[in-house]
């Protein structure tokens, strides 16, 4: 039987999967478009040198781009899970799954989060809930699929945009304890609104294993919240608030962040990818993207799609002289004049 978080979450996915495959995710700053890549100075070079490896929290993944947190929760989230779990395994790829807590109230919904693990048996996978979960839940959300790490979720402005949603953020201080106590390296990830100076100075001083900016242009649950709101009880406009994936990378770098950063948010090709670790990301992920890859295409599709990415990096690197992801950083770039100001604004 389904619960109300479990419509909540069928409703998330039908809408996002509406909302991508209808091109119509609203688009707020600047986008990957405002970068374009300058040719640098001759490098001895050969895309067998190339290798797309990262490090990360001490874990060596062989992709610097994984599967975001979406889903699970209810009986058809568990079949997305598990073609978007066997998919991961086939491309050796990492992914999380979307927020547990659904799991943690309703034991019979566990099933759609643990359909990871049977599906990918040796694979990173990632643990979510929200910022506001006690330690005792952080572990039985690692148990639950054996999770290599577990992504906290902060996204005030999605709580406030629902209905039900959350109405008090006493976050700070649970999230120290959880880096501090959790049995797997935590990430603290925004869902698309992204993150300001001001704010990635105050989680990097948590040092927790990694920070997900989480920026706009992707995936925007201002709009998915709003669709779902047919009662009209949500009183805000978000349309003006946040910072694009773009954005927040720049502001990421402009107060040297220490923590490793992840970049999601808009994520829809390896040039994306590739721009992304040009601005300092560590590794990236992609949610909507690859969902609407998935219920368009098939897992078949999402699997071809992600091998196309895995073919494209190496050869974006080598042209931008680029042997390794870090390498990237090192390559040149022109900033639309819009960016410009944007950045001159941090
Ligand atoms: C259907 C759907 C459900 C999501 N559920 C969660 C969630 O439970 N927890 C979370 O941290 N992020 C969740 N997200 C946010 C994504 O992880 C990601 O931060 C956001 O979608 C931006 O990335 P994108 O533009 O690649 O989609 C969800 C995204 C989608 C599309």
């Amino acid at each position: 039987m389904n619960t109300p978080q479990s419509n909540r979450k069928n409703e998330h996915l039908s809408l996002a999967t509406k909302f991508w495959r209808e091109g119509e995710n609203p688009q707020v700053g600047a986008t990957f478009d405002d970068i374009r890549w300058i040719p640098g100075t001759l490098r001895d070079i050969s895309l067998e040198e190339v290798q797309a490896a990262v490090q990360v929290f001490d874990h060596h993944f062989d992709w610097p781009f994984y599967i975001e947190a979406m889903t699970g929760g209810s009986e058809s989230t568990k079949r997305v899970n598990a073609d978007l779990a066997s998919t991961a395994a086939k491309t050796n790829i990492a992914m999380a799954v979307g927020s547990q807590s659904v799991a943690l109230k309703d034991l019979a919904q566990a099933d759609s989060f643990k359909i990871v693990r049977e599906k990918n048996p040796d694979g990173f996978l990632i643990a979510n809930l929200g910022a506001d979960h006690p330690i005792e839940n952080v572990r039985a959300a690692v148990d639950m699929i054996d999770a290599n790490a577990i992504e906290l979720h902060i996204n005030v402005g999605q709580e406030l945009a629902m209905a039900e949603g959350d109405r008090s953020f006493y976050w700070l201080d649970n999230l120290a304890t959880i880096i501090a106590k959790s049995p797997v390296p935590v990430i603290i990830k925004e869902v698309g609104f992204g993150m300001g100076t001001d704010l990635l100075k105050q989680l990097d001083a948590l040092h927790p294993a990694a920070i997900n900016i989480g920026g706009g242009n992707g995936t925007s649950f201002a709009q998915i919240e709003q669709a779902r709101d047919r009662k009209h009880e949500n009183p805000l406009d978000l349309s003006s608030f946040g910072l694009s994936t773009v954005e927040s990378l720049l502001a990421a770098e402009k107060v040297g962040v220490k923590s490793p950063i992840i970049a999601t948010g808009g994520i829809q090709s390896a040039k994306d990818v590739t721009t992304a670790l040009m601005l300092g990301a560590n590794a990236v992920s992609s949610a909507g993207h690859f969902l609407d890859t998935l219920m368009r295409d098939g897992q078949a599709g999402l699997q071809a799609e992600i091998e196309l990415w895995q073919q494209q990096l190496p050869l974006y690197m080598t042209l931008l002289g680029a042997k390794t992801p870090a390498e990237l950083r090192a390559a040149k770039r022109l900033y639309s004049a819009n960016l410009k100001n944007t950045m001159q604004q941090f």
